[in-house]
Formats: C-alpha cells, sequence, structure tokens
C-alpha cells in the first residue's frame, strides 16, 4: 500500500474545536478512514454504508476479512438504520441502562450494511460511544461510523492517540487526539440476536452490571472453541513484542515468584518489565516497574494495561510479567486482556 499523509488534530474543547471536527467528518463522508477517540479505546472509523472505505480500515490494520466491525452510532435513529430491533425487549432494555457508553450489542443487520461490515454474517454489532467527540464525529458525518480498534491487528489496542500513529501513521487518512482515554479496554460485546443473550466479549461493562438489568446470562469468550460466535476472540489479540508472563495467587505468593522468575530471566541475561500491584511493586529493584494500583479495584490497571504492553515494548524488555488483579468487575475484563497477550505466539 502506498503512504498517506496523515492529518492530525488536537481537540481541547469539542465546541471551540467544531471546525476540526467537521473537516475529519467530511473526510470520512469523502471515503477516508479516521482514527478517533472513544471512552474505551481509540477506533478507526469509516462511513459504514461505503464498502471500498470499510476495506480500507482492513488493509491499514491488517485484519482478517472474516472479522466483522462495530458501528458506531450517535442516536437511535441511526441505529435503526443499520438494524433491526424488532421488539427485542432486552436489547431495549440494555440500551436504557448502558448507552451512551461500553456495551456493544449485536443485533439482526440490515440490508443497507455491506457484507463488508458484518464479515457475512446476518447480525451487525452496534454501539453509542460515551465520548463527546466521537458523537460529534459521527453526528457531523451524519452516518454510522464502523470502526474497529486503531491498532495493527494482534496488537494491544490504542489508548492515546501517539499509539495510533506508532501502527498507522500513512497508512489512515487522519487521527483526532483527545488525550488519554477514560476506561483502557474495549466495550463488553453481547450477542442478543439470541435468547437468553449471550456475552461473547467481556469488557468495560461488567457481567455483574449486565445481569442486573436482564437477569442471568451466559458468557461464551473461549478463545479455543471451535467455532467461535465472535470471530474476533479467535485471533492471538492485544500482544506486544515481549513475552508476555501472568502470575497468579495471594499477594505474597506472586511476590516469592515474582522474584523467583526476575533472578531466572537475569541468569539467562534476559530484561524484565514487570506490571504490579501497589502491595508488591516497591520489592522489584533492577527491573522496569509499572505500577497499577490495587489488585483488588482493577479500573486503573485496565486504564493502564495496554499503554504498559505498548511501553515495555518500547524499552525492549525480553519478558513481560504481570501481576493478576481480582477477577470481579472490570477485572474479569482486565485478566481476559492479559490471558490473551500470554498466548504463545
Ligand atoms: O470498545 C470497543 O468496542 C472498541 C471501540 C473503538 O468502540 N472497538 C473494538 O472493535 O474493540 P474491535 O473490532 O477491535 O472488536 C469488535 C469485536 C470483535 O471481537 C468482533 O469479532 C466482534 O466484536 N463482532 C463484531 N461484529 C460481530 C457480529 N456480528 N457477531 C459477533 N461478533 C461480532
Ligand atoms: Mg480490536
Amino acid at each position: 500500500m502506498c503512504w498517506i499523509d496523515t492529518l492530525y488534530w488536537k481537540i481541547e474543547d469539542v465546541e471551540k474545536d467544531e471546525s476540526m471536527i467537521a473537516e475529519a467528518a467530511k473526510i470520512i463522508l469523502n471515503g477516508g478512514i479516521i482514527a478517533f477517540p472513544t471512552e474505551t479505546v481509540y477506533g478507526l472509523g469509516a462511513n459504514a454504508f461505503d464498502k471500498k472505505a470499510v476495506q480500507k480500515i482492513f488493509q491499514a490494520k491488517k485484519r482478517p476479512a472474516d472479522n466483522p466491525l462495530i458501528v458506531h452510532v450517535s442516536s437511535i435513529d441511526m441505529m435503526n438504520s443499520v438494524v433491526d430491533m424488532n421488539d427485542n425487549n432486552m436489547a431495549s432494555r440494555l440500551i436504557e441502562r448502558f448507552w451512551p457508553g461500553p456495551l456493544t450489542l449485536i443485533l439482526a443487520k440490515k440490508s443497507a450494511v455491506p457484507e463488508e461490515v458484518s464479515a457475512g454474517f446476518n447480525t451487525v454489532a452496534v454501539r453509542m460511544p460515551d465520548h463527546p467527540v466521537a458523537l460529534k464525529l459521527i453526528e457531523k458525518s451524519s452516518v454510522p461510523i464502523a470502526a474497529p480498534s486503531a491498532n495493527l491487528s494482534g496488537k494491544p489496542s490504542p489508548t492515546t492517540a501517539q499509539h495510533v500513529l506508532e501502527d498507522l501513521r500513512g497508512s489512515i487518512n487522519g487521527v483526532i487526539d483527545a488525550g488519554e482515554v477514560e476506561v483502557g479496554i474495549e466495550s463488553t460485546v453481547i450477542d442478543t440476536s439470541v435468547s437468553p443473550p449471550v456475552i461473547l466479549r467481556v469488557g468495560a461493562v461488567t457481567v455483574e452490571e449486565i445481569r442486573g438489568v436482564i437477569g442471568d446470562v451466559t458468557y461464551e469468550f473461549d478463545t479455543a472453541a471451535a467455532a467461535p460466535k465472535s470471530p474476533g476472540m479467535k485471533y492471538r489479540h492485544y500482544a506486544p513484542k515481549a513475552k508476555v508472563i501472568l502470575i497468579e495467587g495471594d499477594v505474597e505468593k506472586i511476590r516469592s515468584r515474582v522474584l523467583c522468575e526476575i533472578k531466572r530471566y537475569k541468569d539467562q541475561k534476559k530484561t524484565v518489565g514487570i506490571f504490579a500491584g501497589d502491595d508488591n511493586a516497591r520489592y522489584y529493584s533492577g527491573v522496569s516497574v509499572i505500577n497499577y494500583g490495587k489488585r483488588d479495584d482493577a479500573k486503573k490497571a485496565a486504564n493502564m494495561l495496554y499503554g504498559a504492553l505498548r511501553r515495555f515494548d518500547e524499552i525492549g524488555v525480553d519478558v513481560i510479567l504481570v501481576e493478576a488483579v481480582e477477577e470481579s468487575g472490570i477485572g474479569i475484563a482486565v485478566m481476559d486482556r492479559i490471558r490473551k497477550a500470554s498466548e504463545k505466539k
């Protein structure tokens, strides 16, 4: 693919900087692809009705064509232009409770949505992001925006515009920079085209929160599943260049294992980075440590995880040891992403 100049807009204030967002929206309407911030991670967007533009996303990210995209909308009317709700009561309740926000719903696809977006499925993933810049960009474009995370396929999702540029400068038309994202890991994906609904990807909205609205749901996020319903789940994800090792157990057990691994890798002349919680971070010396705060409240760890993995690659460590967080609330999604990052290449 030929190099294209990637425009860059820094947004401080959505109202004041509206003309920059309008410029980006115009490029989207003209068939270009633009990276933009959402509350979860940065997305790489194209007009969801323009199949040529959507194909450019797959090329830029080197994304397998059988992995469908999420369509981002700024209103319920717009959502109705891409999916058929068919009096789907569960979906309505979830939308009412969580939108705008980090919950993606799989619903029956309308024919206006090209196959390129849905990867041949008769369903489409939709969400309304909770970010003023994303919402303004969609409104100004006046079309729904199909957008995966704005990273090269297989890399950690971008949580800053700099991460986007690292991966995609020269292969996208522009990036809107609104600083660091708030959440740091992707939206929860729930299939509401089946009854009862199934969580296909754990994410920023927790399983407990969803249960609070629609009762029991199952989840199916086993990458080893022979025919995963969410194709994205079968690919190796969220992975830096370095080898990632997850260390689990109680605080003391984790600490002694980490100290042991540090010594083992040092003996092999390998460099080590550690993504560690508050309790243990101070015990590790002679290695690069990034402290993610509390293990029992993984919000900060969620926010820092992808940036930390990228940072360790920049430093050039051979091995990244990651201390487990408590597997509750958003910690479930954090542990899911760490496990995927640590799968063998
Ligand atoms: O937070 C997020 O969800 C971010 C921001 C940019 O919105 N987007 C994101 O997109 O993470 P992506 O493409 O990286 O992940 C979308 C996931 C993939 O696992 C994909 O397979 C699944 O959603 N998906 C999309 N459409 C689907 C469909 N019709 N049926 C099943 N799974 C679907
Ligand atoms: Mg992604």
